[in-house]
Order: C-alpha cells, then sequence, then structure tokens
C-alpha cells in the first residue's frame, strides 16, 4: 500500500444563498446565487471497516433516521462518482444550519468530493466536482437545478440556468447581505412539489409568475454589473412578493423581510425552497440594525460578505 492510501485527505466548500430565482429555476428560468464564506469541511481516511460511514459535525444528532440511511446510499453514489472504490470513514464539520436553505446538503457533498478526488489521486475540474456532488444530491433531492452544487463548486457570485449550467458573474462591489434563519422548513423536494403542484391547479398563473421572475433576474444581473444595489433592492422585494405569490413564504418570512426593510434593508427575500429557512437582506451600512431587528422578533442572524 503506498503513502497516499494512507493519507487523510481534505476538501472544503461553501453554503449559498440564492439572491433571485428560485423554484423559477427548477422551471428552466435563470437564476442568480452566491457563495458564503461559511460551510463545510471534509476529511477522507480509509475505513477500518468494511464499509463507509460518515459522520457529520454539527448536523448529524438532528438528522432523522431516515436520512441516515439516505446519507449512506448518497456517500456511496459520490465515491463511485470520485473514483473512490475501497471504504473511506468521512467527517464532515458543518458551519450552516441544515434545511435552512443556505445550501448545506450541497456543500457537504462538495467538500466531500474535493477529498475523495484528492483520495482517488485526481485533480478534478468543476464539471467533474458538478458531476460527483450532483450524484449525491439527487439522492436527497430528486430532480434538483444543480445551482446549489454549481454555487458550492465555484464560490463569488454565478448566472445560473438548468440547460446551461453556471457562469461566475464579475461584481462591480462587494454585497453585504445579512441572512435571518427563521428555522427548519420542509424538505427542498417537498416545497418544489409544492409549487408544480401549484403550477398545475392553476392553469396559466405558474408561467407568468416565471416569466415575470425571469425579468426580474435579467434586471439584478444588470444592477450586479453597474453596482446599483437600490435597484438590486428592489428586485428583491419583487421577487419575494412573487414567492408568497407561489405560495412558499410564510408569515415569519415575511415579517422578517418586512423588518429588515424597516431597519434600513435596501430589499429583502426569502431565499431557497421556503417554507421556513431564511431570509436575506441587502444592507450595505444597517446591517446590525437589520440583525438587531430579527433578533426583537426572536430569529437569529448571520453576516456575510459576497466578493
Ligand atoms: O434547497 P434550497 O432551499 O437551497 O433551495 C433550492 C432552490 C430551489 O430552486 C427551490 C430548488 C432547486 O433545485 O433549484
Amino acid at each position: 500500500m503506498g503513502g497516499a492510501a494512507l493519507t487523510a485527505h481534505e476538501g472544503a466548500a461553501c453554503g449559498k444563498v440564492i439572491l433571485l430565482g428560485e423554484h423559477a429555476v427548477v422551471w428552466g428560468v435563470p437564476a442568480l446565487a452566491a457563495g458564503i464564506s461559511l460551510g463545510a469541511t471534509a476529511i477522507v481516511e480509509p475505513a477500518d471497516s468494511a464499509v463507509s460511514s460518515l459522520e457529520i459535525e454539527g448536523a448529524s444528532s438532528e438528522l432523522p433516521p431516515q436520512e441516515a440511511a439516505a446519507i449512506q446510499i448518497a456517500l456511496e453514489a459520490l465515491s463511485t462518482a470520485c473514483g473512490v472504490t475501497c471504504p473511506v470513514r468521512a467527517r464532515v464539520t458543518l458551519a450552516i444550519p441544515v434545511r435552512a436553505g443556505l445550501g448545506s446538503s450541497a456543500a457537504i457533498a462538495v467538500a466531500l468530493a474535493r477529498a475523495l478526488f484528492g483520495r482517488a489521486g485526481t485533480t478534478p475540474s468543476h464539471e467533474m466536482l458538478i458531476d460527483a456532488a450532483s450524484a449525491w444530491e439527487r439522492v436527497f433531492h430528486g430532480n434538483p437545478s444543480g445551482i446549489d452544487v454549481a454555487a458550492a463548486v465555484l464560490g463569488g457570485v454565478i448566472h445560473f440556468e438548468r440547460a446551461r449550467g453556471a457562469r461566475s458573474i464579475p461584481l462591480s462591489c462587494p454585497l453585504s447581505i445579512c441572512i435571518g434563519l427563521s428555522g427548519r422548513r420542509p424538505s427542498t423536494r417537498a416545497m418544489v412539489d409544492q409549487v408544480a403542484q401549484f403550477a398545475s391547479r392553476k392553469g396559466g398563473m405558474g408561467e407568468q409568475i416565471f416569466a415575470e421572475i425571469r425579468e426580474l433576474v435579467s434586471a439584478a444581473e444588470q444592477a450586479l454589473a453597474t453596482g446599483d444595489l437600490r435597484a438590486l433592492g428592489k428586485l428583491m422585494d419583487m421577487n419575494h412578493a412573487l414567492l408568497s405569490s407561489l405560495s412558499v413564504s410564510t408569515d415569519d418570512l415575511d415579517g422578517m423581510c418586512t423588518a429588515a426593510r424597516r431597519a434600513g434593508a435596501l430589499g429583502a427575500k426569502l431565499t431557497g425552497a421556503g417554507g421556513g429557512g431564511c431570509v436575506i437582506a441587502l444592507a450595505p451600512g444597517c446591517e446590525q440594525a437589520v440583525l438587531e431587528a430579527w433578533q426583537g422578533l426572536g430569529f437569529p442572524g448571520l453576516h456575510a460578505t459576497i466578493a
């Protein structure tokens, strides 16, 4: 056995927020997402048993038993995709909450993929990482758009389209974002299914909302290119209103968005699948006021700079 086989390999990946376009992205509309500095780190070592194992620090105690079984299946799929055939002992440390819409699952998958490719002696391209991590994501999310994985691999701000994949967007100035945590939420799959039911029940209304979100995303990309944060904030507000009409917001999320705007944020919206989870507020210069407003409502928050 060579030295490399005995060595521990490490990987890291960022969590994400969706700036605009969640849900519509599942239906072919482009979305804008951003990697945040908090995420996952992974260490992979040879296993001393015949079966691979994964411990997730910071989250595992909160995971229901059926999720533990899915994790085992996902780990096997990911290992195979990375070219690792021997059992491994994997440990992940997670710095973001699970099931909050911050891309924890993709961050875990990409951090593990980086470590597993290292173990296989391969230097992966972005495409290889995205393909491998998607094998993990499919176990949990069925048919995800892939935006979480793309953001976890690329970081920064990305333009993502299901059919075309991701491209990085250069920013004319860094974005100061507050993230408010409303609590756990239903699975992404459940929320995506809920939107599909809404779209089928309401005839053309789903289509119309997705078309409006497409317009907002396109305008937001312009606003990012010119550094027009006021315009970006307004577009985020409008996106939140459209997500509310898709029935994926909640009273808590609406209340947090209103509180953030009153505290001076340029715009606020739910981020991710909704039904709980997180909101984001574009809050340059009023980060503390926004976080305190949320605290006053009983919700913790984080601050992230996106550059
Ligand atoms: O799992 P979340 O909360 O990060 O949301 C993913 C974004 C969706 O558009 C709702 C689903 C998807 O696959 O893109």
